[in-house]
């Protein structure tokens, strides 16, 4: 079997879309504009990248946008300025302080200081306990919520499916484990979370209908991993040295893609997969966090 492809390119194409209209329909009934506030502490090239492609979009879909940039070395009451700030702004619908923080830096403490109304990654814990007690008024973290979508979007079926996730961090392998098992259209999935203290992660993932791996090692799993027919979704994004390619490296995720797609039904690729539905759903959560806030339903 040659397993199709999940295009995470195109449907978030679709999805940004559906965005951009409902932004454009918000001026016109409401003369609100959603707004996003992306904060990048440091200069680490990959967490630059990608607070650029998040501002870069929220501009194309006619969301305001604010980007501020904070030195590595900020004291973290400057950070909390800054997001007492931005908490204040009625520009700002959506706070989102890129992660990881400077190693100095205590995260829960950026976390707690945002706006629950405002924290459209769905990082503070009173939307972390909304998204387990299975209540719709937070937010859906953005990794696991754009892979809920590529996967309806795909005709992929979750109800009573064993869904094994490989990876148990608070950004995407809790959250994934909490949306697959809510008792829910479009969930309702037999969830296992497997992590590096896991004996045997190939007798879990043998057993798996749809695998998530999410671990952040390079091409992971492996051919002899899955079973046949299964469906595996890719949220790794790994560089490795390849001295064919100009830049000397390329981008490849947790997933063995070449021989794993030989075996799987479907696959999400890296790049082109999950990370532009990320994106995707942040743009979502934003148009959500503007609409929940001017109690505007729908
Ligand atoms: N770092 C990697 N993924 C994310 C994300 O979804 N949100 C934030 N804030 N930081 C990230």
């Amino acid at each position: 079997m040659q397993a199709r492809i999940i295009d995470g390119k195109k449907a978030s194409e679709e999805l940004n879309q559906e965005t951009a209209i409902e932004v454009a329909n918000l001026a016109r009934s409401h003369n609100l504009q959603p707004g996003l506030a992306v904060v990048l502490i440091g200069d680490d090239h990959a967490s630059s990248v990608y607070v650029n492609m998040k501002a870069k979009k929220t501009i194309e879909l006619g969301i305001y946008s604010e980007k501020i940039v904070l030195d590595k070395n900020a004291a973290a009451d400057e950070v909390l300025q800054v997001i007492a700030r931005l908490n204040k702004n009625p520009k700002i619908h959506g706070i989102l302080v890129q992660s990881p923080p400077p190693p100095q830096m205590d995260e829960s403490l950026i976390v707690r200081a945002i706006n629950p109304a405002k924290d459209v990654d769905c990082f503070h814990p009173v939307n972390v306990g909304k998204l387990l007690l299975g209540e719709n008024d937070g937010f859906y973290p953005c990794t696991p919520y754009g892979i809920m979508i590529l996967l309806e979007k795909n005709g992929i079926d979750t109800v009573g499916k064993h869904c094994v996730i490989i990876g148990r961090s608070n950004i995407v392998g809790k959250p994934m484990m909490a949306l697959l098992v809510q008792k829910e259209k479009g969930a309702n999935a037999t969830v296992t979370v497997c992590h590096s203290m896991t004996k045997n992660i190939s007798d879990h993932t043998r057993r798996a209908d749809i695998v998530i791996a999410a671990i952040g090692k390079a091409e992971f799993l492996k051919v002899d991993m899955i079973k046949d027919g299964a469906v595996v979704v890719d949220v790794g994004i790994n560089r490795i040295e390849d001295s064919k390619s100009p830049k000397g490296y390329r981008i490849v995720g947790d997933v063995a893609f070449e021989e794993v797609a030989r075996k799987a039904s479907w696959i999400t690729p890296v790049p082109g997969g999950v990370g532009p539905m990320t994106i995707a759903a942040l743009m979502r959560n934003t148009l959500k966090a503007c609409k929940l806030q001017n109690n505007i339903n729908g």
